[in-house]
């Protein structure tokens, strides 16, 4: 059988699958097999494909329709420069969390040394991609549960701090309180009980998705926290769900410590990360 016949022959498995991007995800996996950059994938044309490889893309595909994470098989999932480690026991990164770490870059690009904090950290997948764009800025990552924070270790290496706790603890990180240039967070924040597709709700770690019944569990006390850790103008950034477009920036404009509350939208124009700005003390 040629490629091009295994990789119609795949989409197909992963349509009735309910997989949602059924050729995206089978040409992934057939560039992962053959080692190549997708695009080069038009190029096999139709001569046969060599068996082995074709019996490794076929086991992929199924497992892709049982709805494995695409990121699992292929073992990595990117973030801005880099890409990451992941698997089971941690959240995979999500493409819109890009938006949040383009903005978190810009705002200090114009600052030396940045002291940078990452929070809910995962993977390490933001951390690392603050690291990598900015290889002068001191970069300290936070995660709580002790499998997330395994594959951070793996992905982080001495690229940065990697901090095991509970970013609902105010007093976390003292000796950084005052002098962070830059919080980043995406922490969970899905409320109890939405209905989420088969990959979230049986591989990504329920403590990473959900955060209590409106979804803001987190994302309360970790404000309070990030204001004790910025320095008065240092910028915070926090991912949420697409039904906080209001309740989110009330949750930061209702500290006096912060100023310049903005929602931003993600690239399907929905509501995704709210920002603000440490106030003088
Ligand atoms: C949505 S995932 C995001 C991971 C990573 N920032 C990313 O963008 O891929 C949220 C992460 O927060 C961690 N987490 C949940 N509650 C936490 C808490 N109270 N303190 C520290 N980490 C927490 C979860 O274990 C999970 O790894």
């Amino acid at each position: 059988m040629s490629w091009r016949a295994a990789l119609a022959e795949a989409e197909r498995e992963l349509a009735a699958a309910g997989v949602p991007s059924p050729r995206v995800d089978a040409e992934l996996l057939a560039a992962h097999v053959l080692g190549v950059p997708r695009a080069q994938l038009a190029l096999l044309g139709t001569g046969s494909a060599e068996r082995d490889r074709l019996a490794e893309f076929r086991v992929l595909t199924a497992r892709r329709a049982t709805r494995v994470p695409l990121q699992h098989l292929l073992g990595t999932a990117p973030m801005g420069p880099v890409d990451v480690a992941v698997g089971p026991g941690v959240f995979v990164p999500r493409l819109e969390t890009e938006l949040l770490l383009e903005w978190g870059l810009r705002a200090v690009a114009g600052v030396p040394k940045p002291l940078v904090v990452d929070l809910c950290t995962g993977s390490g997948a933001l951390a690392a991609a603050v690291a990598t764009s900015r290889p002068d800025a001191d970069v300290y990552a936070v995660e709580l549960d002790p499998e997330a924070l395994a594959w951070a270790r793996r992905n982080l290496g001495d690229r940065a701090h990697l901090v095991p706790g509970d970013v609902t603890d105010a007093g976390l990180l003292p000796e950084l309180h005052g002098r962070v240039d830059l919080v980043l967070a995406n922490p969970p924040y899905v409320p109890e009980g939405t209905p989420v597709p088969p990959e979230v709700a049986d591989h990504d770690p329920h403590r990473a998705v959900f955060a209590g019944p409106d979804g803001l569990a987190v994302i309360r006390p970790l404000v309070v926290l990030a204001i004790r850790l910025l320095r008065p103008g240092g910028a915070l950034a926090i991912e949420h769900d697409d039904t906080h477009a209001a309740a989110a920036p009330a949750v930061l404009a209702g500290h006096a410590e912060l100023t310049d509350v903005v929602e931003h939208p993600d690239l399907a124009g929905r509501p995704r990360f709210v920002t603000g700005a440490r106030v003088a003390p």
